[in-house]
């Protein structure tokens, strides 16, 4: 079935983009907004899950309420569960006040529990044992006291991997994912590239009351050619900087930061290098690219890799690649109309 914003239930203008990948992440924040079963948001860094966890809380029943946000990695592990689960007075030296916990803080709200990977293993089984049975008991405390906050957790480790290594209850794994939302990288979901970029370009004008008004198609050439390991927060930070560089006018391949403006893709090794290196070239012909990459994808980032070493200079990309000026934009019109 054809994904598309106008069959969702809520407003989602924050979140931009509209590839196939994040059209069904938004499916599923107003899939699950309205449950109070607990939400897993995996990612890698700054693909959005602190933003898609504010999405989920906005168009939740406890929406009014603001969102408590952890880090579970920000603190200390003697500390966590006193945290979490707040204390009686008395429960140990030092304690001569009672201490509410951020479950109960959390209270009709949604309890964000970002870097959950990272919670201490002591702390899992008692985490599992709050989803499970909606109650928690304060530090040197005997009364049960009903949960009724939602708990959304984001990871941006493998939990899989953390389940193989011991670091990562395997019970606790299951019962998260049940609903889970796992985000793309943005090399996964190219297609929102441009769009983001002038979402952020504005956002800086606005703030900057700046006189940048447009982003080169050059430009766009290099970030569809660049891999993005920091992802939305990555570009965010790129268009931040190239606004202030610009000043004025639009963003040129001059104002991006070196490795954005270098290829990435492996060159391909010269024959007579790899002649000279291997007598028996026939047998020892190693592929610079997967094996079941097609001959037009090896052309595109061929293509790609050339124009951002020339940075962005079609004249001379198309010189280098032996096409001419028309072919080399056909090309690059075709790249900008797939995902
Ligand atoms: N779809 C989107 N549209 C617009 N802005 C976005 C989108 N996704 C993320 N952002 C922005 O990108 C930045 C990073 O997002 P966020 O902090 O939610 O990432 P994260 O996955 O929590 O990162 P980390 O793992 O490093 O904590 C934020 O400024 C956020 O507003
Ligand atoms: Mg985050």
């Amino acid at each position: 079935m054809l994904l598309s914003r106008e069959k969702l239930h809520g407003n989602y203008n924050d979140l931009i983009g509209e590839s196939t990948g994040h059209l069904e992440v938004l499916k599923r924040i107003d899939r699950f907004a309205k449950s109070s079963k607990a939400v897993l948001i995996s990612g890698e860094t700054g693909t959005g899950k602190e933003l898609v966890a504010r999405a989920l809380h906005a168009e939740s029943l406890y929406a009014m309420q603001p969102m408590v946000v952890v880090n579970c990695a920000g603190i200390a592990e003697n500390l966590i569960e006193n945290e979490l689960f707040g204390h009686e007075r008395g429960a140990f030296t030092g304690a001569d006040r009672q201490h509410i916990g951020l479950f109960e803080t959390a209270s009709k709200s949604t309890l964000f529990l970002d870097e959950i990977g990272e919670l201490p293993m002591p702390l899992q089984p008692k985490l599992l044992r709050v989803l499970q049975e909606n109650e928690i008991r304060r530090v040197g405390g005997t009364a049960q006291i009903p949960v009724t906050a939602r708990v959304v957790a984001a990871t941006n480790i493998n939990l899989l991997e953390a389940i193989e290594a011991g670091r990562f209850r395997r019970d606790l794994y299951e019962r998260l994912k049940s609903l889970h939302i796992r985000l793309p990288a943005l090399r996964e979901r190219r297609k929102d590239i441009p769009a983001l970029a002038k979402h952020f370009l504005t956002k800086e004008n606005n703030a900057l009351n700046g006189k940048v008004v447009d982003i080169n198609p050059e430009v766009l050439a290099l970030f569809d050619a660049y891999s993005w390991p920091g992802n939305i927060r990555e570009l965010e930070g790129v268009i931040s900087r190239a606004v202030l560089l610009a000043e004025e006018g639009e963003i040129l391949p001059d104002h991006l930061p070196s490795d954005l403006r270098t290829p990435q893709t492996p060159a391909l090794p010269s024959a007579d290098a790899t002649a000279a290196a291997n007598p028996n070239v026939a047998e020892c012909f190693v592929l610079p690219f997967p094996i079941d990459t097609t001959l037009q994808e090896i052309e595109k980032s061929a293509i790609l890799a050339i124009l951002a070493r020339e940075h962005g200079n079609r004249s001379k990309t198309a010189e280098v690649l032996g096409i001419s000026r028309p072919t080399l934009r056909a090309k690059l019109h075709t790249y900008e109309q797939e995902e």
